[in-house]
């Protein structure tokens, strides 16, 4: 039996981090599949990209082994049939699935559809999961209670930070307040602050001690 698989959250503001925390996360993969709305994570990272319904049914049944893939929606309307796509695939075989931007693709507040399936039964097959969202308001608060890691970057105002802060009994001055620093809320209730550098295009998390600025 596979271990369970990690439900990840990378939840901030335009710009803070988010994206290149995942990218951290899934570096070393050997199974990806990106629901890669801004299509960043080809250019930067080499993924193969599938474009449209047909194209990802075809890579997913020649990627039977080793496969990083990049999914270019040609409109929102497919989240459905990504997610539903991606849990099969990692039922194959053991999988990670990025799903960026998911509050624009699927009414996350209800965790329902195929979006639902990945994040209760996928976990439970191993599949680690790697949801961005800008907002926490904008997931369903038990499936974000359920998460293995929250990684909490710049929210957007103060009001978000105060969101996120009661909804998972944080304090305020533990929200950063500035780009590219992040708040890693483990399930064990463990709080890790990091900051991302980068080695040219590769980006890399540090521990610090605190943050350059914290919401107050
Ligand atoms: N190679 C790089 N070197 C330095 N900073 C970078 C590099 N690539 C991206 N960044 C910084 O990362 C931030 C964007 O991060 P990203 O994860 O894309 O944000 P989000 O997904 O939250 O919109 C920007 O502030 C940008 O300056
Ligand atoms: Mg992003």
């Amino acid at each position: 039996m596979r271990p369970d698989g990690k439900l990840v959250f990378s939840i901030g503001a335009s710009r803070s981090g988010k994206t290149q925390f995942v990218m951290t996360q899934v570096r070393a993969s050997r199974r990806l599949l990106v629901w890669d709305v801004e299509g960043e994570y080809a250019a930067k990272h080499g993924l193969t990209v599938a474009e449209g319904k047909a194209a990802l049914l075809a890579a997913l049944k020649a990627a039977t082994g080793p496969a990083r893939i990049a999914y270019h929606p040609k409109s929102l309307k497919e989240f459905d049939f990504f997610c539903r796509c991606a849990f099969n695939w990692s039922r194959q075989a053991q999988a990670d699935i990025v799903c960026e931007e998911l509050a624009a693709s699927t009414n996350a507040v209800k965790a329902g559809g195929a979006w639902g399936v990945l994040v209760t039964r996928g976990l439970k097959y191993g599949t680690n999961i790697y949801a961005v969202v800008q907002r926490a308001q904008e997931t369903d608060k038990s499936v974000l209670g359920n998460a293995s890691v929250i990684n909490i970057c710049r929210p957007n105002t103060r009001r978000d930070a105060e969101y996120i802060a009661g909804v998972l009994g944080l304090e305020l001055s533990d929200i950063p307040d500035v780009d590219l620093c992040m708040l890693q809320r483990h399930k064990t209730r463990e709080l890790v602050k990091t900051a991302l550098r980068f080695r040219g295009n590769v980006p890399y998390l540090v521990k610090v001690a605190e943050f350059d600025k914290v919401f107050s």
